[in-house]
C-alpha cells in the first residue's frame, strides 16, 4: 500500500509517542472517520495495543495523545487531536494546510509531477478491449475498453510506464466459418471489398443457422480453418480482408470512445510462436499426452489444452505465448487483464502456468474481472436483431443527450453544430461512466434513467457541474484565483466540508490503482461534485467579502473535474 505524504507523517508521529510510553505496534493504521465530527484522520492503534497489553485502551488512546500534542505542537498540519470512542485518536487538520493541499492541485505541473514520482521506474503492460474479428463491436466488449483504458491512464498518471496492448480475437475455428459463409452467401457479384462489419456478422450468424441443418459445413469449415493455418493463399486472402473491415470499424469505436491503445498483438500475431512455446513447455516436463492431445494438468483445476488431437492450437496456447512474448521483450514489472469474469479459470490457467515457468512478473499477473453489463428490465431492444451492438447502445444516448439538450436553456444560443457535438460528449460520457462509477468486479445494471440523469450519480451531472463552475470563473472580474493570500478568519460549514474533500484527490487516484478500479476516482468526483453544488446552493460568490476564497473553491474544483475526468476518459464540456 502506497501512503500519502501526510498518512506517513503521521505513521512516524503516533509511533515516536507510543515509543515514548513503552509501546511499539507492528501496523499502525490510519483512516478517515465516517463522520466529520471525528476530525480528518483516525487510528485505533491504541485499542489493539490496550487489548494484546490487557491495559485500559481510553487511558491509552490519552496518553498517546499527550504525546502528540508535544510532537504536533509546532506543525503546520494539524490543528487539534482528540480521544473518542472507545480508544480513537483523531486528527484534525489546519485550515492552511488544506488550502495549500488545494493550490497544488490547482498548480497542475506541480500535483503531476508529485503522482509521478509513486510508480517511477516501474513498468505494467494491460491487455485490454480485445474484440474479436468479424464482429461488430458489442457491449461485452465496453467493459473491457472502457476500464482497461482508464486503469492504464491512471497508472501512466502515477509515473508508470505502460504498455497497453490489445490481443484482438482475429485467429481461431470461427474464420473458417467465416470463409465457407463467405464462399457459399456471400454472393459472387459482391466484392469482398464491398462488405460492411454487418454484412460479416450476417453471414456468420447464417452459418450457425445452416449448420444446424447440415453437419458437413462443420467439416467444411475445419478444413478452411486449417487451410488458413498453412497459409493457403485464398484463405489468407480472405482472411486480412476481413481483419481489415473490421479494425476500421474498431478505429471508429476507439475514436468515439477516447480510447486509445499502444499495439495491437492479436493471437494471430503468436501463431508462428506457438512451436517453439509448446517445446519449451514440454522441455520443462508440464506437457501430459492425453489421447492425442497435449494437456497441463493442476491441481486444483480442470487441465488446460494446449494442442488438440487433430495438431490444433487453442486460445489458451496463443495466450501462453502472449505471456512467454511480453515477459521476454516488455519485461514488465506488473502484467494486467482487464477481460470478463467468464475467463477467470482461463487465466487462472494461464498464470498458474506462467508461474511454473517463471514467466511471472515481479508484482504479478492481475485478472480484473469484470462483471456483466445488464440492462434494466432485463431486455435491450436493439434496432437490427438479438445481439446488442455498441453502435444501438450510443444512438440510444445520443437520443435522449438530444432531448436534454432540447429543455436546456444555453442550448438556444448554440448553432447546430455545437449543440451536436455537446449531445455527442454527453452521450459517450454517460455510457463511459456508467460503465467506471461501478465496482469493475461486479454485474452492474445500465438502467437509462439513472446513466442520463443531470442531477444524480452520472457523467452527465459531471459534466453540468464543471459547465457550472466554468460560468462562475466567467463572471468574476478577479481573474487569479489559484492561491490564496488572505487566509479567512472563519469558513462556513459547506466551505470547510469542500475543501476537506478536495485533498484527499491525491490518495484517491493511489486507491484506484492499487485496486485497479476507475470506480474510486468516479465515487470521489461525484462526492466532490455534490458537496460543491451544495456549497454553489446557498452561498453567493460574486460580489461577496468572500469572494475571493469562494473563487478559489470553485477553481479547485473545476481542477479536480478536470483532472479526473481527464483521468477516466470522459470529455468536458464547456457551456452545458
Ligand atoms: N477476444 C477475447 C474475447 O472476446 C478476449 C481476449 C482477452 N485477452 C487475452 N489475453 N486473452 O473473449
Amino acid at each position: 500500500m502506497i501512503k500519502t505524504e501526510i498518512v506517513v507523517k503521521l505513521e512516524n508521529w503516533i509511533e515516536k509517542a507510543l515509543d515514548k510510553l513503552g509501546y511499539k505496534s507492528e501496523e499502525i493504521k490510519i483512516e478517515h472517520p465516517n463522520e466529520a465530527q471525528f476530525g480528518d484522520y483516525s487510528t485505533n492503534v491504541a485499542l489493539g495495543l490496550a487489548k494484546s497489553f490487557k491495559t485500559n485502551p481510553n487511558e491509552l488512546a490519552s496518553n498517546l495523545k499527550n504525546e502528540l500534542d508535544l510532537l504536533v505542537d509546532s506543525d503546520e498540519i494539524i490543528e487539534k487531536t482528540e480521544v473518542a470512542g472507545a480508544g480513537f485518536v483523531n486528527f484534525y487538520l489546519k485550515k492552511e494546510y488544506l488550502i495549500k493541499k488545494a493550490e497544488e492541485i490547482n498548480y497542475e505541473t506541480v500535483f503531476r509531477s508529485n503522482l509521478a514520482k509513486v510508480g517511477l521506474g516501474k513498468k505494467m503492460v494491460i491487455d485490454y478491449s480485445a474484440p474479436n474479428i468479424a464482429k461488430p463491436f458489442g457491449i461485452g466488449h465496453l467493459r473491457s475498453t472502457n476500464i482497461g483504458q482508464a486503469i492504464y491512464n491512471i497508472y501512466k498518471i502515477l509515473g508508470w510506464n505502460c504498455i497497453g496492448d490489445n490481443h484482438l480475437g482475429d485467429w481461431g475455428t470461427q474464420f473458417g466459418k467465416l470463409i465457407v459463409a463467405i464462399l457459399k452467401w456471400g454472393g459472387a457479384e459482391k466484392d469482398l471489398d464491398s462488405y460492411t462489419i454487418d454484412d460479416l456478422e450476417k453471414l456468420y450468424v447464417k452459418f450457425h443457422k445452416e449448420a444446424e441443418k447440415d453437419d458437413t459445413l462443420v467439416e467444411e469449415a475445419r478444413e478452411w480453418f486449417s487451410k488458413l493455418e498453412n497459409k493457403d493463399p485464398e484463405a489468407r486472402k480472405i482472411w486480412e480482408k476481413v481483419v481489415e473491415i473490421s479494425l476500421e470499424e474498431f478505429r471508429r469505436v476507439y475514436e468515439l470512445l477516447n480510447v486509445s491503445i499502444d499495439v495491437a498483438n492479436g493471437e494471430s500475431f503468436y501463431v508462428d510462436k506457438t512451436d517453439d512455446l509448446i517445446k519449451i513447455i514440454e522441455k520443462k516436463g508440464l506437457i501430459v499426452d492425453s489421447q492425442g492431445a497435449k494437456i497441463i494438468e493442476f491441481e486444483n483445476m480442470p487441465p488446460a489444452i494446449l494442442v488438440k488431437s487433430n495438431g490444433a492450437t487453442t486460445y489458451f496456447t496463443r495466450d501462453m505465448a502472449t505471456v512467454k512474448y511480453r515477459f521476454d521483450n516488455w519485461k514488465p514489472d506488473l502484467a494486467i487483464y482487464e477481460v470478463g469474469v467468464d475467463q477467470l479459470l482461463h487465466f487462472s490457467q494461464v498464470f498458474e502456468t506462467a508461474k511454473k515457468m517463471g514467466w511471472e512478473p515481479k508484482e504479478g499477473f492481475v485478472h480484473v474481472a469484470h462483471g456483466l453489463l445488464r440492462w434494466k428490465g432485463g431486455k435491450f431492444s436493439t434496432r437490427k436483431g438479438d445481439t446488442i451492438h455498441l453502435s444501438d447502445v450510443i444512438d440510444q444516448a445520443m437520443d435522449r443527450a438530444r432531448e436534454l439538450a432540447r429543455i436546456s436553456k444555453i442550448s438556444k444560443e448554440m448553432t447546430n453544430d455545437e449543440k451536436e457535438e455537446m449531445v455527442k460528449k454527453v452521450a459517450i460520457g454517460a455510457i463511459k461512466f456508467n460503465d467506471l462509477a461501478q465496482d469493475p468486479k461486479k454485474d452492474i445494471i445500465f438502467d437509462w434513467d439513472k446513466v442520463m440523469n443531470l442531477s444524480g450519480d452520472s457523467g452527465p451531472y459531471l459534466q453540468y457541474t464543471y459547465a457550472r463552475c466554468l460560468s462562475v470563473l466567467d463572471k468574476t472580474k478577479i481573474k487569479e484565483t489559484k492561491n490564496i493570500i488572505n487566509i479567512p478568519e472563519k469558513i462556513n460549514l459547506e466551505e470547510e466540508a469542500l475543501i476537506k474533500e478536495l485533498y484527499k484527490f491525491e490518495e484517491k487516484i493511489i486507491e484506484a490503482a492499487e485496486r485497479f478500479s476507475p470506480a474510486v476516482i468516479a465515487e470521489y468526483l461525484l462526492g466532490v461534485a455534490r458537496l460543491f453544488n451544495e456549497f454553489y446552493g446557498k452561498h453567493r460568490i460574486i460580489d461577496q467579502k468572500e469572494e475571493v476564497f469562494r473563487l478559489f473553491l470553485v477553481r479547485t474544483t473545476v481542477s479536480v473535474l478536470a483532472f479526473g475526468l481527464e483521468l477516466l476518459g470522459i470529455e468536458k464540456i464547456e457551456k452545458m
